[in-house]
């Protein structure tokens, strides 16, 4: 199967929808928490503050991970006491396919080696002591992350268009990871072009893991100083088991055989920066933006205008380049359903983002239209603005096999991540929308899907109160 072919196949239409009707099994739902059975657990000191000058290793990675990948509120769901641990990172469905398995090298106080991050408890699973390599030609960075998903919690609920789901949430994960680190003054490169049997090798990984990114830190604030590790010991652990029973997708399978790379080529390196750092916060601030982040269930609809300069800067933030192998080039670019933003007449807008303007393509009241595309979702006509994600997959394909295939998701997934945390420190809520009729958003808006083809839909505009989650 090619990445064509996949995205053909995984496509929503009203008819689709309506012939493939999907029933929950909620007695087979996978576990949402990845453990590695038997190994030895590091402490993550409670509550770190994000820009404290850190003790030792222990309180640095506390930092990070508790600013980048931790449980941050709950939420009870609708009719039930059933109570979901909510992240910092967002997912779809809230089914968290992204696992963080890190290796650190060199750091004060901590002992070298294979983690997996356990995010029930806010620890460290030790995997392995002493030096690993990190599956790439060669990284002397002292804390080198690998960004895994596990399909199956994905497909569980949204079955063969679970891949493009996962590898948004890869690059959410990546970005709240690159942020945070940003925020303790660390620069981070991300590596999508890698041989991806041998970093699942290097990495011992269990087989329902897929490599997706291996992301570099370096930085000023990482306390190094430790001694090595005489030996390598390797402790493995054994991987929980998600559900009584896995149901296989064949589409999947294929997709990811496809997008597979055997042999590293090495990309066009693209310098990135760190978007937040525009928007002024101080690292603590930024800490309590991350940690308060929310999806809106829903935004409220009235009269409350996101201001033309909040959304201009908004934009110009979530498109700055991304530093990985795969960012010299972009391929995402945005189309805006502008519903209430002060200054700017209702219609659709272009997103112009190599002279930051915004170009209008057509006028009238967009709400219902949003919501439709959206599959019907309110939060799309609610918000103050919609947005089409569409991206140049023929480009992307042509530069870099099918593997550019995970890119644009990627690159699309980090914008939506952006746009999250830039909304949430202006005192706006965003949402991530994974559903929308393909073929009638490219009608819609008049693009040949030759020219863009429609990948991801987002919300921004004021959150009504949602009263099943708990701080
Ligand atoms: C790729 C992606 C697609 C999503 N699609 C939808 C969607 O179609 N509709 C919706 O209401 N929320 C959607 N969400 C939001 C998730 O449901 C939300 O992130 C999850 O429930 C966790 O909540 P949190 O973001 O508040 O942590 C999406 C999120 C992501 C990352």
């Amino acid at each position: 199967m090619t990445w064509h072919e996949y995205h053909e196949a995984t496509r929503h239409s009203v008819e689709a929808l309506k012939r493939s009707r999907h029933f929950l099994d909620s007695a087979n739902m996978p576990e949402p928490f990845r453990h590695y059975e038997g190994t030895p657990l590091l402490d993550l000191p409670a509550d770190p503050v994000l820009g404290e000058v850190p003790a030792d290793g222990a309180a640095w990675l506390s930092q990070l991970l508790f600013h980048a990948a931790a449980v941050s509120a709950s939420k009870v769901a609708p009719g039930s006491r059933d109570r979901y641990a909510l992240r910092v990172n967002p997912s779809s469905g809230n089914l968290h396919p992204t696992e963080f398995h890190f290796r650190t090298r060199g750091l004060q106080d901590w002992p070298d080696g294979l983690y997996h991050y356990r995010p029930s408890s806010h620890m460290a699973e030790q995997r392995g002591r002493g030096d690993f390599g990190t599956g790439l030609a060669e990284s002397s960075a002292p804390v080198v992350f690998v960004l895994t998903s596990i399909a199956w919690r994905e497909a569980w609920k949204y079955r063969e268009r679970a891949y493009r789901y996962c590898l948004h949430d890869i690059g959410h994960a990546w970005q709240s990871l690159a942020i945070a680190a940003g925020a303790m003054r660390c620069e981070s490169f991300a590596s999508g072009e890698f041989d991806d049997d041998s970093v699942a090798v290097t990495w011992r990984l269990h087989e329902d893991e897929w490599p997706m990114l291996v992301v570099e830190l370096r930085g000023e604030s990482i306390l190094l100083g430790g001694q090595p590790e005489q030996e390598t010991v390797c402790f493995g652990g054994a991987a929980n088991s998600l559900s009584k029973e896995t149901v296989k997708y064949r589409a999947i399978s294929e997709i990811h055989e496809a997008t597979k790379t055997r042999l590293a080529r090495g990309g066009l390196r693209g310098k990135g920066e760190v978007a937040l750092t525009a928007a002024g916060l101080s690292a603590a601030a930024f800490g309590g933006v991350a940690r308060k982040r929310r999806s809106a269930l829903d935004f409220r609809g009235g009269e409350e205008r996101i201001s033309q300069a909040q959304l201009l800067e908004l934009l110009a933030e979530a498109v700055r380049p991304v530093a990985a192998d795969f960012g010299g080039e972009q391929f995402v670019g945005l189309y805006l359903y502008v519903h209430r933003a002060e200054g700017l007449e209702a219609g659709v807008y272009r997103y112009r983002a190599e002279r930051g303007e915004l170009e209008q393509v057509a006028s009238g009241d967009q709400r219902v239209a949003a919501a439709g595309l959206s599959l019907g979702q309110d939060l799309a006509g609610n918000a103050c603005v919609a947005f089409s994600m569409l991206a140049d997959l023929e480009r992307a394909t042509r530069r870099y096999g099918d593997r550019g295939y995970r890119y644009v998701f990627f690159e699309a997934g980090a914008i939506g991540q952006r746009l999250y945390l830039g909304a949430e420190s202006r005192g706006l809520g965003a949402t991530g929308i994974g559903a929308f009729y393909d073929e009638r958003v490219q009608e819609y808006l008049g693009v040949e899907p030759a020219e863009g083809r429609v990948i991801y839909h987002f919300a921004v505009g004021y959150p009504v109160a949602d009263p099943r989650v708990e701080a």
